[in-house]
């Protein structure tokens, strides 16, 4: 392999799939390769994808053609389709997109020096087997297009949940928690770069557990290990499932200052018909008990979730239940989607995707109005009050101002000031939209 030459790789989905990328990036980097952030001057384009709706894989399509005329251009340039659309597909995007060379699957990225190679000497590259032991543990990611405060560090991998829509079980393989000690060491590593915000990934937190020679350990006992690393270091997790969020992590982010205030937890719907045939296991009324225990022992967290409509067999009164649960929790932010059915998933092969794509797209219409108006309602409240915001960077509307988050995850824009980011300050909310909050330094 010739040292000196460029990677570019682009990421789509998921924060997990960020993170991955920075692992192979890592991979590449140890193999001689710089990365660049320029497609027009690689010699390798990496586009790590999403296939978690159809739309997500569109999207990849529509780039892939985008490559394919820059590869005209600089002939001998290798594109490799990495992650979830690499899994689903495998080699049946050899054939569909003849300007792909490598197919590379999740688990395989140790394997990319190789593929290169192969590729270099005029062969087609696939790897796509799944692991069952792979957790990158012992690679030390590179922070690709990182703003230096904030950073992700995947704890685990996989997920054996098998909700009825989703494709990730199949991309991703089974389940599997990484060692915990090279979990503290790369927070370690990152406050000793500087960084003040760390978020831990998995498909489902909740889930981690490590157990080697008599040795175990649980999310909730993970997150107050890396939080007693630094009291000035943030942290985040994404993503829980209802149904495994404890009472003990509840008990533990309530005790712990520095784990921010802020819970995602997907809901999916509100009908219990529908939760039952996503295979979601847990009920409406078992969901409303999670967020009164987060309201009773963390008053001050955000709660935030993501929402499914029109999924199989979804009638207008199973809308109307998710619409109420919406506003029972009055959750402060959702992620929401219309209904896309995935080749392969439970849902594909026992259920009919029967609401006509014009409802799907009225309901979700109607999900949205009313969560931008829950949203709003969130960030009125929170006028008058001092909050303390980590600075990030620059806000986009104006470089006079930066921008950053509170510990609920709202972004919270200020006068910059001579203020850095990466450094904590106290603000106080004057005025809102439904997605920002806006406010002043305050001696406080
Ligand atoms: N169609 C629509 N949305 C989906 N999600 C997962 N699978 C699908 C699908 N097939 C949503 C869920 C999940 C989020 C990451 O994406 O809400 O929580
Ligand atoms: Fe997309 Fe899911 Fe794969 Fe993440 S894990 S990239 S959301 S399909």
């Amino acid at each position: 392999m010739l040292p000196g030459r460029k990677i570019y790789i682009e990421t789509y989905g998921c924060q997990m799939n960020f993170s991955d990328s920075e692992i192979v990036g890592s991979l590449v980097l140890g193999s001689g390769y710089e990365t660049t952030t320029d497609p027009g001057e690689a010699d390798v384009v990496f586009i790590n994808t999403c296939s978690i709706r159809d739309h997500a894989e569109q999207r990849v399509r529509q780039r892939l053609r985008e490559f394919r005329a820059l590869k005209k251009k600089h002939p001998g340039m290798i594109i490799g389709v990495l992650g979830c659309m690499a899994e689903r597909l495998k080699d049946e995007l050899l054939e569909q997109e003849p300007s792909v060379d490598m197919i590379i699957g999740p688990d395989a990225y140790r394997d990319i020096p190789a593929l290169i190679s192969a590729v270099g000497s005029g062969q087609k590259a696939v790897n796509v087997m799944l692991s069952l032991e792979e957790t990158y543990a012992d690679i030390q990611p590179v922070r690709l297009g990182s703003n230096g405060v904030s950073a992700f560090i995947s704890i685990m991998r996989g997920c054996e949940n098998y909700c009825a829509y989703c494709v990730v079980p199949f991309t991703r393989g089974k389940e599997r928690s990484r060692d915990p000690d090279s979990i503290i060491r790369e927070a370690g590593d990152l406050v000793q770069k500087g960084y003040r915000e760390v978020t831990l990934l998995g498909q489902n937190v909740n889930s981690y557990a490590w157990n080697e020679n008599g040795r175990t350990m649980n999310f909730a006992q993970l997150i107050a290990r890396v939080a007693g690393i630094d009291p000035q270091l943030r942290l985040r997790f994404a993503t829980s499932h209802p149904k495994d969020l404890s009472d003990e992590l509840i008990g533990v982010i309530a005790s712990t200052p520095n784990i921010c205030r802020a819970i995602h937890l997907p809901v999916q719907s509100g009908s219990n018909r529908i939760l039952h045939l996503m295979n979601r296991k847990y009920t409406r009324e078992e969901y409303m008990n999670r967020i009164r225990a987060i309201r009773e022992k963390i008053p001050d967290s955000s709660i935030s979730t993501d929402i499914i409509t029109g999924f199989c067999g979804e009638t207008e009164e199973d809308h109307l239940e998710t619409l109420s649960l919406m506003q029972w929790v009055s959750f402060d932010y959702a992620f929401m989607f219309n209904y896309s059915e995935r080749p392969g998933t439970l849902a594909a092969k026992k259920l009919r995707d029967d609401v006509p794509d014009v409802v799907k797209s009225r309901r979700l219409e109607e999900v949205i109005h009313l969560q931008q108006k829950l949203s709003h309602e969130s960030n009125k409240k929170d006028i008058g009050k001092v909050c303390e915001v980590l600075a990030e960077g620059r806000s986009r509307k104006s470089e006079h101002q930066l921008s950053g988050r509170n510990s609920q995850n709202k972004v919270v824009v200020f006068p910059a000031g001579d203020i850095h980011p990466g450094e904590y300050i106290r603000v106080k909310i004057t005025r809102c939209t439904p997605a920002t909050l806006i406010g002043e330094v305050s001696p406080e």
